[in-house]
């Protein structure tokens, strides 16, 4: 594919306010019952889970969104680009009922330390992509802007845990180590089985 062609294929990040992200709440809920229920993966939730369940999950980060100090979080959607938004694919929520904004392809949250020893310090939370959007690129978009919005704004290090396996592989492509694996961290969203978590740094 030609550069051009990229370039038209690229998201749009936008920063969420807690007025668009009482709209967005739907759609960020319904990306993340995909990736549960089609990709069988361990994110917060056993099955069966309920819609606002999901919504609230991500509601949760409103008041810190307007916070300045220690403690504040910001977060984004990656929305597909003005050429792909008419031919967005459908979004339904947990019980099958369309939700708006099928533009927005994923989502991430960067959160300051709250305590007075640890404000150089970040996490990571809440990287979801619509597994139907996997693999162009929209991950490495929102981390490339969260890694550099946490280092403009004086972060020296920055934390995650994350399922073991493959998006621990995500993440050292992007430069992250990993500080250790603890075992049976968090179940499968059938509850069957316990997998491990990859703990994992980034120096900015
Ligand atoms: C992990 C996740 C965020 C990746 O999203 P994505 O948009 O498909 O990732 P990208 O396309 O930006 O991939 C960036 C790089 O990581 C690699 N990568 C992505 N998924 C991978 C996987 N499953 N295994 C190995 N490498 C992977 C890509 O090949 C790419 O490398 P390249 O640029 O050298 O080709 C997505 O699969 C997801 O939402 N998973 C469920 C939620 C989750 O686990 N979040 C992370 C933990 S909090």
């Amino acid at each position: 594919m030609s550069t051009s062609q990229d370039e038209k294929k690229k998201v749009v990040l936008e920063r969420v306010t807690p007025e668009s992200l009482k709209l967005y709440a739907p759609r960020l809920a319904a990306i993340l019952c995909r990736q549960i229920t089609h990709q069988n993966r361990s994110i917060n939730f056993l099955n069966p889970f309920s819609t606002s369940q999901a919504i609230e999950i991500f509601e949760n980060a409103s008041s810190s969104l307007t916070k300045s100090g220690a403690g504040r979080k910001i977060m984004w959607v990656a929305k597909l680009p003005s050429s792909e938004t008419d031919t967005a694919l459908k979004s339904l929520d947990m019980d099958g009922k369309e939700t708006d904004h099928s533009e927005i392809v994923g989502t991430v949250q960067l959160a300051f330390h709250f305590s007075p020893n640890g404000v150089h310090r970040t996490e990571v939370g809440k990287l979801i992509v619509d597994d139907r959007y996997e693999r162009r690129g929209i991950a490495r978009t929102l981390m490339d802007e969260l890694h550099r919005t946490a280092k403009e704004q004086g972060s020296t290090l920055c934390l995650l845990d994350t399922e073991a396996g493959y998006a621990e592989h995500f993440y050292s492509k992007l430069g992250w180590k990993l500080s250790g694996y603890v075992p049976g961290y968090a179940m499968t969203p059938d509850g069957k089985e316990k997998r491990d978590a990859a703990f994992m740094y980034l120096e900015l």
